[in-house]
């Protein structure tokens, strides 16, 4: 097992051929490493934990196992892209949780943010425990823990956080990401063949929409977020933006202002834009879009989405503001 510590003679991965060197050589310790045995992978269709899939599905094909848990705090089509990628392309071992309920029901009428992020983690370990459960001989357990992860929070990484497992099922971890930065990460992602828009992912936090549709989640405030996002990001991309701003999303605030549609008042949600640019998150500047491009994004968000009447765009740098809303 490799030791948590970056050695100081190892290569940036920079380049494709770099990149499949590093591969070859994970292949061959993933199979050394896990033999004939069974490993337990929660897939969430993001960077990292894509990446890892996609390495261990090349090292031992049907001896992963990957569960992907749908909590319906994913964006538009992401659950859809993971069956997509890793069942249909890859034809990967995939086990798809449909827990939306669930994870609604135990979040109904809990408005502060961090109760709302403690139920989303522990719910998420609850379901992914109830599925390894029904599995027999499971081994080992792959994670996307990547370097900054063991640089920030020795070793524990919080969004990805399946180490909350009850003691009887301990399992030896697999991480074989765990002394890349990101941006290696991407490199390896593309030339393991995974699609740009999985790869060049911009970061989206764990809890999901769940912390952009503000206070108590309801599934229609939840659709206006999930919707407005994917107008959001189909508007950027057509405009030169995506990949270029470093963060953009939608929130939906919990309450309503009056507007007026077809002669008739309307009482229904706003909608808030941010995009920001940052290079560790610490702070933040907000991207400079174009006035003519956020008032078309208004446009189809207020036609487009039920219950929506109002587009706000947030000029806040981080500080005073943080990123995210909660
Ligand atoms: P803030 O809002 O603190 O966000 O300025 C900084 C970065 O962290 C992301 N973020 C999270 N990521 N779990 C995560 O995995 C979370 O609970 C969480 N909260 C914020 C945020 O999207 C931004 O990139």
């Amino acid at each position: 097992m490799q030791d948590n510590v970056r050695p100081e003679s190892m290569k940036r991965i920079t380049t494709p051929e770099l990149a499949s060197a590093f591969i070859d050589e994970q292949v061959k310790e993933l199979r050394e490493q896990i033999g004939d045995k069974k490993v337990l992978l929660a897939l969430s269709g993001g960077v990292d934990s894509s990446v890892v899939a996609a390495l261990l599905i090349k090292a031992v094909g049907q001896q992963l196992v990957c569960v992907h848990v749908n909590h319906g705090l994913l964006r538009k089509g992401e659950p859809e892209q993971v069956v997509e990628v890793f069942r249909n392309q890859m034809n990967a071992n995939l086990i798809y949780v449909d827990a939306v309920d669930r994870f609604l029901d135990k979040l109904a009428g809990v408005a502060e943010p961090e109760k709302k992020r403690k139920i989303i983690g522990a719910e998420f370990i609850r379901v992914f425990e109830e599925e390894a459960r029904k599995l027999d001989g499971i081994e080992f357990l792959a994670q996307g823990t990547i370097y900054p992860d063991i640089l920030e929070s020795d070793g524990v990484k919080a969004h990805h956080n399946v180490g909350g497992l009850p003691e009887d099922l301990q399992f030896e971890l697999v991480e074989p990401v765990k002394l890349l930065f990101k941006d290696e990460v991407r490199v390896v992602g593309k030339a393991l063949g995974l699609p740009d828009n999985m790869v060049f992912r911009q970061p989206f936090p764990g809890p999901g929409l769940g912390v952009r549709c503000l206070g108590a989640i309801t599934r229609d405030r939840l659709e206006a977020v999930r919707e407005s996002d994917a107008i959001l990001r189909e508007e950027f991309a057509k405009n030169g933006l995506e990949g270029k701003v470093w963060q953009y999303f939608t929130a939906v605030p919990d309450f309503k202002s009056v507007g007026v549609k077809d002669g008739k008042r309307t009482f229904a949600y706003p909608v808030i834009i941010r995009a920001v640019n940052t290079t560790d998150a610490m702070t933040a500047t907000v991207e400079d879009v174009p006035f003519t491009l956020l008032q078309h994004i208004t446009q189809r968000i207020t036609t487009e989405i039920d219950n929506v009447n109002r587009v706000l765009y947030d000029l806040t740098p981080k500080p005073c503001a943080t990123i995210e809303w909660e």
